[in-house]
């Protein structure tokens, strides 16, 4: 690989719901382009570590607990202070609102939310001194579709875009960019139950007929952690195939 590609080279990434997925997929791009990465998830995700090799390290974050949130700041030390965060840890069932309950709505705004906050409250003090930073906040293209029975998602990802652009203005003199990221349909296992018929249905609206992959998400995600995006916050960018179109 030559060092053109090395983009992230020096930088220290976290990543959260790194075990499968998405999140998977985002951890070893950004390890690939140089980056050491710490790959977190409920249980420490060993598995994408092995693919990536020595530059990444596997820890146990519950997004929702403030104290694993500490934890992980304290052991992140020792590969080197975070740089990069992507919050993309989700919880995402499926519940009308005749169906839904107050632990279900809680626990979406825990996962889906709360962890921006807690990430910006333990990671920003060390990118103010590097006068560096970059959040990313996983969302999602649902908040623009008439999809049922995810009110409570559609809340917690619409509520990812405005979190960014507020913690945009408090940290944009530190050099440090938020921006969120809605992805589309995506092949993963949170997408497996879906019928091939159901997944050809939403992939048919995209201007490019076919369903995403979780490595079809991850140039976004390296272009806005990089320094060619310096200049970008406060934003939402769709990565759907061209399925919701805003503006
Ligand atoms: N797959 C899609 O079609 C799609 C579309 C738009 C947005 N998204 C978003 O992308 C993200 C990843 O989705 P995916 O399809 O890869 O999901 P997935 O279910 O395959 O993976 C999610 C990961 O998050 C982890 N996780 C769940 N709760 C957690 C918690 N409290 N703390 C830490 N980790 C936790 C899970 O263990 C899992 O490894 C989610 O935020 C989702 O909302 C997905």
């Amino acid at each position: 690989m030559n060092n053109a590609s090395r983009t992230h080279e020096g930088k220290t990434a976290l990543v959260t719901g790194a075990g499968q997925g998405i999140g998977q997929a985002i951890a070893m791009a950004l390890a690939k382009r140089g980056a050491r990465v710490i790959a977190t998830d409920l249980a420490a995700p060993e598995a994408t570590v092995r693919n990536i090799g020595a530059s990444a390290i596997a820890l146990p974050l519950d997004v929702t607990r403030e104290e694993d949130w500490h934890s992980v700041l304290l052991q992140s030390r020792e590969i080197g202070d975070v740089d990069i965060v992507v919050n993309n840890a989700g919880y995402f069932p499926n519940r009308s609102i005749d169906e839904l309950d107050l632990p279900t709505w809680r626990k979406t705004m825990a996962t889906n939310l709360d962890s921006h906050f807690l990430s910006a409250k333990y990671f920003l003090p060390a990118m103010r001194k590097k006068k560096w930073g970059r959040f990313v906040g996983i969302s999602s293209n649902m908040v623009g579709l008439a999809i049922p029975g995810m009110s409570h998602y559609i809340a917690s990802k619409m509520a990812i875009i405005g979190f960014m652009r507020g913690l945009a203005n408090d940290v944009a003199s530190d050099g440090i960019t938020a921006n969120a990221l809605l992805p589309g349909l995506t092949n993963t296992l949170a997408t497996a139950a879906q019928s091939d018929e159901q997944k050809r249905s939403t992939w048919e609206q995209q201007a490019i007929k076919r369903l995403g992959e979780p490595e079809d998400i991850t140039g976004a995600v390296l272009f806005l952690t990089g320094d060619d995006a310096a200049f970008i916050t406060g934003q939402a960018i769709v990565v759907d195939g061209g399925q919701y179109r805003v503006g």
